[in-house]
């Protein structure tokens, strides 16, 4: 016996074609959503906050997003809705996207193009300013979960020196384990691969900067909200440390004093932006959105994965 549709909204068109595997979708965003809809029993989200007072029918919220930190995990469980998200999928794009900011700004990418196209390079090649090798510099990832280890990986192909904190602390071949104060200041450049939770809110607080090598460069494809975003302006406009920022605490709201500044390089939270791993990211909420239709469990529930494996 065929299993019946469930009723699903997605508060967008997701990329890709899985999305039209589900027989009964609907494309809403939750603000539009006024009165309760009793019919509704899945929900596509990216990150979003769940009204689950207006969704009474709800079974399962399908994260497009291995970060569910705006969704009220706790209050789902309570009202026996499951909640997944998409593990695995985007790592690499992450991870790649990661390599690009380091790259980026270690070797001032973006200052040069702007440079170029001012018009104002007019000198020989062998007199412009130097910027710092990222061969053989020491790396500290913050978080070596799924998208740290990626990161880590491509660091061996930079030749570089790779530093790690984890929460549950754990030897791995991939780098040199540190606690997080000896790897901000023992490290070069420091990328962040944390989830956002309770512990990690503002965990790379002002002091923690300040533990920064003058030179440093912080890189954030993880969450804004996980570095104290006015401290950390602050350090930047003083020129004593680089970013590349990916994420913000307040998107799509960028602190106005980066948007002049040389030693920033900002991109608008693209980690998992490529077609390739957006469609992947569809598949699976698509799957977990089927398995709870046919009656199966959900392939990638939050709850059973352990916080390291983001
Ligand atoms: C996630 O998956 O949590 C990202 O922030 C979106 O790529």
């Amino acid at each position: 016996m065929l299993a019946a549709a469930v009723k699903v909204l997605a508060t967008r068109r997701y990329p890709g074609p899985a999305l039209d595997e589900l027989d009964d979708v609907e494309v809403l965003a939750l603000d539009a959503l006024e009165a309760p809809r009793e019919d509704v029993e899945g929900l596509i989200v990216a990150n979003e906050p769940v009204p689950l007072e207006l969704l009474p029918g709800l079974r399962i919220v399908a994260n497009f997003g291995v970060g569910y930190d705006r969704i009220d995990v706790a209050r789902c469980a309570e009202r026996g809705v499951v909640v997944t998200n998409t593990p695995g999928v985007l790592d690499a794009a992450t991870a790649d996207l990661a390599f690009a900011l380091i790259l980026a700004t270690r070797r001032q990418v973006v200052a040069g193009d702007r440079f170029v196209r001012s018009g104002r390079w007019s000198g020989s090649w062998s007199e412009g300013g130097l910027a710092e090798e990222l061969s053989g510099s020491t790396l500290g990832i913050v978080g070596l979960g799924r998208i740290g280890s990626a990161v880590a990986r491509r660091a061996r192909g930079f030749d570089l020196r790779v530093l790690y904190t984890r929460r549950l602390r754990a030897d791995s071949d991939l780098g040199e384990f540190r606690e997080l104060d000896a790897l901000l200041a023992e490290s070069e450049i420091v990328s962040i691969h944390a989830p956002l939770r309770a512990e990690t809110e503002g965990l790379i607080d002002a002091r923690r900067l300040a533990l920064l090598r003058d030179g440093s460069v912080l890189v954030n494809t993880a969450r804004g909200e996980i570095v104290d975003e006015r401290a950390l302006v602050a350090e930047l406009v003083s020129g004593r440390i680089s970013a590349g920022l990916d994420v913000f605490a307040h998107e799509p709201e960028v602190p106005a004093e980066l948007l002049e500044l040389p030693n920033v390089v900002l991109t608008p939270h693209i980690g998992s932006a490529t077609r390739q791993t957006r469609e992947a990211m569809t598949r699976l909420v698509v799957d977990n959105v089927l398995a709870v239709e046919r009656g199966e469990p959900p392939l990638t529930p939050v709850a059973t994965l352990s916080p390291e494996t983001l």
